[in-house]
């Protein structure tokens, strides 16, 4: 197929200018439009950017109309069924799946970096007792900045490896050690013999009084739920932090960023937001007023966990997770009611012409907040293990960004609609 070619003509004065297209691998070329304002005195617009490419990336590939979603070229679905989460987070970071001295080595050194300084355990006293866990992890991610300023160089890729390895090691413990703080328990210390998720299971639920063992249904349901998290192109915490990292920041306070980003119900707060829906929808007999209710333009409700920015035909994660939601809670021997709401709300919206005109289908968020409850993981935690996740695709698009030679930093243009210049007249004349 030839490259397509565009250009945009100025109907004043007849003059052309040619947007060279910008091609990858798959999926639609990028027209390069950086020299649109030189060449013509306009910028391009597109609040949301939905249209609008910020980078080149190789990490993750997405086709919203097809469900599809690649990492580094592999189907997620695949990559749930036969890899674990840290060998998805090695594919992630290096681009190739790791051969079994390749994974032993990463999965070890992720072992070895699991602690976090003790004087920054004494962070999460300063907090009160009811303080949301996604405050806690945006505060604590960012004061790591602050402990780990030997491997500062972004431009050393020994340095970038060490912040990763660093960050992806650390963010379980210091997720756990929030939960702990909000329910008044002692902080658990990783055991380092225990898998990724397993030690994160440890460092919840442990308590130093009496054992503690993983269930390993509950720490497997995890890692999948983990892989299907870990990165999704260029969504708003991943932009978040390629444009703070774009400044040459310290790289702990760029994923804080990203945490930040995560946090709002529109993105990983979503799966809080669902299960908060589903209390207050209550009894399937609520169902259709409230889906009335979603349909209301004035009413302000959203069916949440429902409709994406870009995938307008199926989230292929929802897919995966519906299908462990049903495994795990029969594995747990849970008998969730809300499972039955969630359900039912599905199956009215997937048969409604307000969703079906408006392509809105259940996203990876609609049934990750009830396998969480099933594990025993309290609602407000549901954002911090989607950031415990996430911070795989965090450090990878980072360390892409501030390792690609001709980075600049991220700065937006604007339409100015305020008023035109004026004078200050002097307080006493005002
Ligand atoms: N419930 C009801 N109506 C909806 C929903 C929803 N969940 N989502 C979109 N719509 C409607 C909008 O009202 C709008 O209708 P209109 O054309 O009549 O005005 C239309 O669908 C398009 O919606 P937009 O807000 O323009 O879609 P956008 O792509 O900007 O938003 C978003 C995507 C934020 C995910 C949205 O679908 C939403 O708010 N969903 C609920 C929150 C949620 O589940 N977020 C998780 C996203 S996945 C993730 O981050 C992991």
């Amino acid at each position: 197929m030839s490259t397509p070619s565009f250009s945009l003509v100025n109907n004043a004065n007849g003059e052309k200018i040619d947007l060279p297209a910008v091609g990858g691998t798959l999926g639609p070329v990028g027209l390069d439009v950086g020299k649109v304002y030189d060449k013509a005195g306009v910028f391009t617009y597109d609040p949301g950017f939905s249209s609008t490419c910020s980078t080149k990336s190789a990490i993750t590939y997405i086709d919203g109309d097809a469900g599809v979603l690649l990492y580094r070229g592999y189907p997620v679905a695949q990559l749930a069924e036969h890899c674990s989460f840290i060998e998805v987070a090695y594919l992630i970071l290096n681009g190739e799946l790791p051969n079994a001295a390749e994974l032993e080595a990463f999965d070890q050194s992720i072992r070895k970096h699991t602690m976090i300084n003790e004087s920054l355990k004494g962070f999460f006293s300063g907090f009160r007792y009811d303080a949301h866990p996604m405050a806690m992890l945006t505060g604590v991610v960012g004061s790591l900045s602050a402990f780990y300023h030997d491997t500062t160089n972004n431009k050393d890729p020994r340095h970038r490896e060490i912040f990763a390895h660093r960050m992806i090691a650390k963010i379980p413990t210091i997720a756990a050690a929030a939960y702990k703080r909000h329910v008044g328990q002692p902080f658990m210390y990783p055991q380092n013999h225990l898998d990724y998720c397993s030690n994160l299971l440890h460092m919840m639920f442990a308590v130093p009084a009496e054992p503690y063992h993983v269930n390993p249904v509950a720490a497997k349901a995890l890692d999948i739920l983990f892989i299907l998290h870990a990165d999704h192109e260029q969504n708003a915490s991943t932009s978040t932090v390629r444009m703070a990292g774009s400044t040459g920041t310290n790289p702990y306070a760029a994923i804080a960023a990203g945490i930040a980003a995560l946090w709002g119900p529109s993105h990983g707060g979503a799966n809080e937001a669902v299960l908060n829906m589903l209390d207050e929808i209550g009894d399937v007999k609520h169902v259709q007023g409230f889906m009335d209710k979603v349909k209301d333009k004035q009413s302000g409700v959203r069916l949440m966990g429902f409709g994406h920015r870009v995938y307008k035909n199926f989230d292929p994660r929802a897919t995966i997770i519906r299908e462990q939601c049903h495994k795990v809670l029969k594995a747990l021997n849970v008998n969730d009611p809300q499972l039955e709401l969630a359900m039912k709300l599905e199956e009215i919206a997937l048969n409604d012409d307000y969703f079906k005109a408006r392509k809105l289908y259940p996203n990876v968020d609609f049934y990750s907040g009830i396998i969480y409850k099933a594990l025993g993981i309290p609602v407000n935690m549901f954002t911090p293990m989607f950031a415990i996740a996430r911070t795989v695709g965090w450090v990878a698009h980072w360390a892409e960004m501030i390792s690609d030679p001709a980075m600049r930093i991220a700065r937006p243009r604007q339409v100015y609609t305020g008023a035109p210049e004026r004078s200050v007249s002097p307080l006493a004349q005002r």
